[in-house]
């Protein structure tokens, strides 16, 4: 074997070892930033957080913000009502967000049928699991909740 065909040769073997280790770098750095990223937004607040306005929960008797740093939101009640009732609507069966229906006054999920009641319990399966449920509160027109 010449000289420059052995240079050559280990060129591209140099370059074929080298590759593994580039994606693999480039790849932790991007389970890093996933990682920080699933941290940030699966840790709910302890405090206090606004979802919304009196105006806006009283217009149709419940508020839903499917983003907020607590995670899902879903306010039942109205400014009127002696009592809120807050709980994350993402259905423990499948991960589809529940609805409220003021008519039969349960949490219905569209996706399989999973009802809930106010409190979350599980009313219906395939859900064997309550919805989590949030302190809530009305405070100068605005309208918290907080992780419990
Ligand atoms: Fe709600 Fe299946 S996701 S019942």
């Amino acid at each position: 074997m010449k000289r420059r065909e052995l240079i050559s040769l280990f060129g591209v073997a140099g370059i074929a070892a080298f590759l593994p280790v580039a994606l693999a770098a480039c790849s932790s750095e991007k389970t890093e930033t996933t990682g920080k990223t699933e941290k940030t937004t699966t840790t709910a607040p302890k405090d206090w957080q606004q979802v919304g306005t009196v105006a806006e929960l009283d217009k149709k008797g419940q508020l839903l913000l499917e983003k907020s740093p607590a995670g899902a939101v879903l306010v039942v009640g109205t400014s009127a009502s002696k009592t809120l009732t807050a709980v994350n609507p993402t259905c423990t069966h499948s991960g589809c967000i529940v609805g409220w229906n003021n008519k039969v006054n349960k949490f219905e999920c569209g996706c399989h049928g999973s009802e809930f009641a106010l409190d979350g319990k599980v009313l219906e399966g395939p859900a064997t699991e309550p919805l989590k449920g949030y302190a809530s509160k009305i405070e100068k027109g605005a309208v918290f909740i907080k992780a419990v």
